[in-house]
């Protein structure tokens, strides 16, 4: 069995996952009620639900901790104050129980647990907080093939909520929102080749916001429709190209029920399949950590030497030797 270890940015979680099979996934998050993401105070949070989090994970796995093979974390990209309570925690359990550590990039796990779903050869829409890219799998590495330029779709979506005095995360309550809205108003639409962006939007949506002309309804309904079609139309272009027939989502923000929903019209037209993970396992999480890190240490991808592992608070998805596959 491994147990897996989340802590990159807001959520602190913990999986056990045996054999592929997910046998607890426990988290517990650091929000606010107006104002974004303090690292060091999501740092504290994390600190304060660890050990709490561990029982609990034990305990809905039904095991000790003796039957854990191996410790599997967030390695990177992420903020550093988090990653580091997640890392320590780690060495913690390591030296404690006498078992390696596997280092795991936190976006391909993201995408990994997207195997749960069956899919074979997808081209992954990951939209998360920090992240927004298009990604499919060739020679060795995940290769993205599109991103966004600046904020990733989730900041972006977070930060207008902020400004609209909706605190963190603001991205259910946008799409809440936008389920009130009646009328299209026209943003910025910024797309070049599979790359998006999003800052044009932003200052257009506080700028419309500020001038108290529009509903907050009505800019949720655009921002939505606006941006989701940016990404729909990026992830289009991928398939295309590639010539794959499946799409996969993953991230938090793919829970949005609106975005699902204009991906499937997307794959239905052009006889593509869409596979969507449960929500608990777009949003950030401790089985996908262990899940990959199942993966990689039955290939034999683990570190004995555990003092020589450090965060990667920067690394990318395309700087991981994707070896176990
Ligand atoms: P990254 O994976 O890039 O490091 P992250 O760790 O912040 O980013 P996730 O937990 O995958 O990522 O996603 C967080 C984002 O998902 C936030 O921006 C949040 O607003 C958004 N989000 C979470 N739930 C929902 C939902 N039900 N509808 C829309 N957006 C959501
Ligand atoms: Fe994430």
């Amino acid at each position: 069995m491994i147990l897996g270890i989340e802590s990159t940015a807001h959520t602190f979680g913990i999986g056990i996952v045996d054999d592929g099979k997910i046998l607890a996934n426990v988290k517990d998050s650091y929000t606010t009620e107006s104002g974004g993401i303090i690292p060091t105070e999501s740092a504290k949070h994390h600190e304060l639900v660890k050990e709490k989090l561990l029982e609990e994970a034990l305990s809905k796995a039904g095991i000790t901790k003796e039957k854990i093979k191996a410790i599997a974390f967030s390695q990177g990209p992420g903020l550093s104050p988090c990653l580091l309570v997640g890392i320590r925690f780690a060495k913690k359990l390591a030296k404690e129980l006498r078992v390696p550590l596997v280092p795991v990039n936190h976006c391909i796990a993201h995408l990994e647990i997207g195997n749960i779903t069956n899919a074979k050869d997808p081209v992954l829409l990951y939209c998360s907080g920090a992240n927004t890219q298009i990604i499919s799998y060739s020679s060795g590495k995940y290769r993205i093939f599109g991103e966004t330029l600046d904020l990733g779709i989730g900041n972006f979506i977070d930060t207008f909520a902020r400004y609209a005095g909706l605190g963190f995360p603001g991205g259910p309550k946008i799409g809440k929102l936008a389920e009130q809205g009646k009328k299209y108003i026209e943003i910025p639409y910024s797309i070049k080749g599979m790359d998006v962006a999003f800052s044009g939007m932003l200052t257009n949506l506080k700028q419309k916001l500020e001038s108290k002309n529009y509903k907050l309804e009505d800019l949720s309904y655009s921002l939505q429709e606006t941006a989701f079609a940016m990404l729909i139309e990026a992830a289009e272009r991928a398939l295309a190209h590639l010539n794959k027939k499946e799409l996969l989502l993953g991230g938090g923000v793919a829970c949005n029920s609106r975005l699902q929903e204009m991906c499937r019209i997307m794959c239905e037209e052009r006889g593509a399949k869409l596979f969507v993970p449960e929500n608990q396992y777009l949003v950030d999480q401790g089985a996908m950590i262990a899940y990959l890190g199942e993966i990689m240490f039955n290939k034999g991808i683990k570190e004995e030497n555990i003092e020589k592992l450090d965060i990667m608070p920067r690394q990318r998805t395309d700087m991981v030797e994707v070896s176990w596959k």
